[in-house]
């Protein structure tokens, strides 16, 4: 018995419109793949009016929800349309009783101290220059809400004070002692996020190794997001060996955001400081986020950025507002200008002067806006 409904539609539609329509449809709830001539469509259950809401003239999509609307075997539940194929029968049964069972996060997850603390105004809402081991020490425990960072990948980009070409294994011995700092001062309850790369030349699988550090500390796996980035660039970039099995090199498009959570998966907040939509949140909580890399590197003389987009889902799904956002290695300052603009509060730190001045100049950036908010309200 099949278990999800497929269908087949002839591939006539521009790669932009493919692209687009491929994010929406995979929300929606609707499996996509290319072969030669067709877009295949796999599903079960699809939240209908979101493609429909979505249906911004994009043809594939209008193509898509004519065909879905041919199909005569559904029902609809919860404002979603329930494709008669999928097979029930192969639906885990008793998954609370097997949860218990096998453990769960328990099996791993460390506790830690359930008390948090206050931290200096002093050092909140402000840039630091400095190296953030000897900074992070300065900070009591339990202090922060969120962490978000990107560090240095080790792949030889060049920043202005440090090297980001180390043997792998002294690599990772510096960043672990730094984030071991992190994992102190976040709060019980706290949510550190990383976005990071592994060096897919060198076949070191970064992600996976910060991760086993993350575990090994005891915090808990929250989940993974794919920065899909529609990177064309790797399409032009080594094959390998080409056309042969000897050895083909892999492409990728995307970077990896791994989220972990201390002592508690979840986070006590005020109700009046949860600032997140509907819309963001149901576009959010899919795992898969479809951001352009940042395009002002050059303006901003640091080359190795996250988009603004990408900081502001991470705040905005895993933060409430006040809450205090750190990010050790702050670069440019993009986490910090748009903590600041979702009014959280916030810490930069980064070892580089010149990126210190860009993220304290960005702030200002984060001002105007806020001027230009008030003025509006
Ligand atoms: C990948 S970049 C972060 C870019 C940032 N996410 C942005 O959007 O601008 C990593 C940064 O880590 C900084 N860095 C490297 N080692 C550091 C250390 N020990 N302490 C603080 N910052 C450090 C580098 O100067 C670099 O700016």
């Amino acid at each position: 018995m099949e278990q999800y409904k497929t269908v087949a539609i002839k591939n006539e539609y521009s790669n932009t419109d493919i692209m687009s329509a491929f994010q929406i449809l995979n929300t929606a709830g609707i499996q996509t793949e290319l072969d030669d001539n067709n877009i295949i469509l796999n599903f079960d259950i699809v939240d209908m009016k979101y493609i429909e809401y979505q249906n911004k003239n994009n043809r594939l999509i209008g193509s898509v929800l004519d065909e879905l609307l041919k199909i005569r075997s559904f029902s609809s539940a919860n404002g979603k349309i329930v494709f008669k194929s999928f097979n029930k029968a192969k639906k885990v049964q008793n998954k609370d009783e097997n949860k218990k069972k096998r453990l769960g996060y328990e099996y791993y997850q460390k506790n830690f101290a359930k008390n948090n603390n206050e931290i200096s105004e002093k050092v909140v809402n402000k840039i630091h220059c400095a190296n953030s081991l000897e900074f992070l020490q300065t900070l009591p425990d339990n202090c922060i809400d969120l962490i978000l960072t990107s560090p240095p990948y080790n792949f030889g980009i060049t920043y202005n004070n440090t090297s980001d070409v180390n043997v792998w294994e002294g690599y990772f011995d510096k960043l672990f002692a730094i984030f071991k700092e992190c994992n102190r001062v976040l709060k019980n309850g706290g949510r550190f996020i990383i976005n990071i790369q592994p060096l897919f030349s060198d076949y070191i699988p970064t992600h996976h190794i910060v991760s086993n550090f993350f575990f090994k500390e005891g915090l808990i796996w929250k989940g993974e997001i794919i920065w899909e980035k529609n990177n064309y660039n790797c399409k032009y970039c080594t094959w390998g060996s080409w056309k042969s099995p000897s050895s083909p090199y892999m492409k990728y498009s995307w970077e990896f955001i791994e989220i972990f959570c201390k002592d508690t998966l979840k986070k006590d907040g005020k109700k009046d400081d949860i600032d997140i939509s509907a819309g963001e949140f149901k576009k959010w909580v899919y795992g898969k986020w479809s951001i352009a890399p940042e395009r002002k590197m050059k303006k901003y003389k640091h080359d190795a950025m996250f988009p603004e987009e990408l900081a502001k889902r991470a705040i905005k799904l895993f933060s409430y507002k006040n809450d205090i956002v750190l990010d050790p290695f702050n670069g440019a300052g993009t986490t910090t200008k748009v903590a600041k603009e979702l009014d959280r509060e916030f810490i930069g730190i980064d070892i580089d002067e010149a990126y210190c001045k860009t993220a304290k100049e960005r702030l200002k950036e984060a001002d105007t806006l806020f001027n230009h908010k008030q003025q509006k309200d």
